[in-house]
C-alpha cells in the first residue's frame, strides 16, 4: 500500500517540542532550584501553543482546526465504535483526539498564563513583575498546579488513546508523528509546500532561545555560580553592612518585622551575649534603614512569607526562630548543617548564594556538595 503525508513538518516539530517542554516543566518543578529551567520550559510551552493556534489556521490540510472532526455526533459514534473494539479510521485527528487536543490547547494556555502570573506575583520576576499583587500570585499558583495535574491526566489519556488506535488499526501512530506518513487508503494528502521552511524556522528559534536562556547554566563559574534574576535588587546601606556584617552575614531587614529590629536595636549591649553597642548617630542610621525596609515593606517573597508566619504578639529576634524559616528548613538532612561550609544554621551563605543581597531566590539555593562527600567518607572509614 502506498503512503501519504498527513502531518506537515511544523506540526511534527510542534508536537515533540511540546511533549519535551511539558516533561521538562514537570521535572524541573520537583525542586525549587530548577526554577530557571522551569520558567524556560513554561515560556517555550506558551510560545509553542501560540504557534499552534496560528498553524491551526494557516497550516496544511490536517493541521487546520477546520479539519478536526469535533462535532458531537461523530465523537459519540467514534466512542461507541471504540467500545465494541472497532474504531473508524481517520486520516487526520479522530474525534476523541480532536477534542483532547482542543482541551489541551486551552488548558495549556491557562496553565502557562497562570505561571507568568505566579512568577510576577510571588517571585517578582518576569514580564508581569510589579503589576501583580503577591496574593494574586498565590491564587494563580493554585490554578497553575491544578491545571498542570489535569493536563498530566489528559496527556495520559492521549497516550492511552494512541496505543489503542495503533493496535486497532495495526499502524504505529508514534512513528506516524515522526515521519508524517500514514498508509494511504485513497484520501487527499496534506498538500504541504512552504511548511518545511516554517518548520525549520520554528526549530531554529526554539533551540536558539533555549541556548540563550540557559547560558546562565552553561556558563557557571566559581566566581559567578549562578546568574541572579534580573528582578529589582533589595535596598542596601553601607553603614548597616559594615557594622552588622562584621561577625555574621548582614541579615537583610526584609527578613524580620519592624518590631523585631526596634527591640534588637534597643538591646545591642546584650546582643546574643555580645556587646555590640554603637554610637547614637550610627545606631539611628541603621535603625532607620532596618525599619524602613523591614518585612512589612514586602519587597520579596521571603518578606511576605516570614511576616505571615509570625503571630501578632511575637517579637522574634532570630530569623531562624520564625515559623516560615523553620518550615522551609525542617526537611534538610543533618549532614548539610554540619558541613564545613555551613557549620551553623544562621550561616545562610553556606547554602544561599544570594544571602548577601537578601533575595533568597529559589535558583540561588545550593546545598553544599562537599557535605555528601564528607558523609560518605565518614561512612566508608567506619568499620
Ligand atoms: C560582635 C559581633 C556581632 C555584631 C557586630 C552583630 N552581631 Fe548579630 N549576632 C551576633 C551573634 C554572636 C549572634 C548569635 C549567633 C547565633 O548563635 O546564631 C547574632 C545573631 C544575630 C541575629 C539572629 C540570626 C538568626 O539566627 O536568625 C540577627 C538578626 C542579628 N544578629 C542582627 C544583627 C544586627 C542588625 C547587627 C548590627 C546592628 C548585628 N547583628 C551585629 C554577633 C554580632
Ligand atoms: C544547610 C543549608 C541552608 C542554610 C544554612 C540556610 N538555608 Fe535557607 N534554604 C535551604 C534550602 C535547601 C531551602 C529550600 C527548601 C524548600 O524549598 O523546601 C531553603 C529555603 C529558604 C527560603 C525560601 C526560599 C523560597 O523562595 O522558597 C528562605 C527565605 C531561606 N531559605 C532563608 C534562609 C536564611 C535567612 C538563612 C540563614 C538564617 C538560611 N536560609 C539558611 C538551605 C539552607
Amino acid at each position: 500500500m502506498s503512503r501519504i503525508l498527513i502531518w506537515d513538518i511544523p506540526t511534527r516539530i510542534f508536537h515533540w517540542s511540546l511533549a519535551l517542554a511539558f516533561a521538562a516543566a514537570w521535572l524541573s518543578s520537583l525542586d525549587n532550584r530548577f526554577l530557571y529551567a522551569h520558567t524556560y520550559a513554561g515560556y517555550a510551552f506558551l510560545g509553542l501553543l501560540l504557534f499552534r493556534l496560528w498553524w491551526g489556521v494557516v497550516g496544511s490540510r490536517y493541521a487546520r482546526f477546520r479539519a478536526f472532526a469535533y462535532d458531537w455526533p461523530s465523537v459519540r459514534a467514534y466512542l461507541a465504535a471504540l467500545a465494541t473494539g472497532r474504531a473508524t479510521r481517520y486520516l487526520g485527528h479522530n474525534p476523541a483526539g480532536s477534542w483532547s487536543i482542543l482541551f489541551l490547547l486551552a488548558l495549556g494556555l491557562m496553565v502557562s498564563t497562570a505561571g507568568v502570573l505566579v512568577l510576577g506575583g510571588e517571585e517578582g520576576h518576569g514580564p508581569l513583575a510589579g503589576y501583580i499583587p503577591f496574593q494574586a500570585g498565590d491564587y494563580a499558583h493554585v490554578v497553575h498546579e491544578a491545571g498542570a495535574w489535569l493536563m498530566l491526566a489528559v496527556v495520559t489519556l492521549h497516550i492511552g488513546g494512541v496505543v489503542i488506535e495503533s493496535t486497532l488499526h495495526g499502524e504505529n501512530l508514534v512513528r506516524t508523528m515522526i515521519t508524517g506518513y500514514k498508509k494511504n487508503p485513497g484520501g487527499p494528502g496534506a498538500g504541504v509546500r512552504a511548511a518545511g521552511t516554517t518548520g525549520a524556522i520554528l526549530l531554529a528559534t526554539l533551540i536558539t532561545a533555549g541556548l540563550i536562556y540557559l547560558k546562565g547554566y552553561l556558563m557557571e563559574t566559581p566566581e559567578q555560580p549562578y546568574v541572579p534574576y534580573s528582578g529589582p535588587m533589595l535596598p542596601d546601606n553601607a553603614t548597616w553592612r559594615s557594622e552588622c556584617g562584621d561577625c555574621h552575614l548582614a541579615f537583610h531587614p526584609s527578613l524580620l518585622p519592624v518590631r523585631s529590629w526596634r527591640r534588637m536595636m534597643l538591646t545591642l549591649s546584650d546582643h546574643f551575649g555580645e556587646d555590640v553597642a554603637l554610637d547614637a548617630g550610627t545606631a539611628a542610621e541603621i535603625e532607620a534603614f532596618l525599619t524602613a525596609n523591614a518585612a512589612e515593606a514586602l519587597a520579596s517573597e521571603p518578606a511576605h512569607r516570614i511576616l505571615a508566619s509570625i503571630a501578632a504578639d511575637q517579637i522574634p529576634l532570630r530569623v531562624t526562630d520564625t515559623v516560615y524559616w523553620k518550615r522551609k528548613h525542617s526537611g534538610i538532612d543533618d549532614k548539610y548543617w554540619t558541613a564545613q561550609k555551613v557549620g551553623h544554621r544562621s550561616n545562610c551563605k553556606g547554602c544561599h548564594l544570594d544571602a548577601d543581597a537578601g533575595t533568597f531566590e529559589d535558583a540561588g539555593m545550593r546545598l553544599p556538595v562537599s557535605a555528601a562527600a564528607d558523609a560518605s567518607r565518614a561512612t566508608s572509614s567506619n568499620p
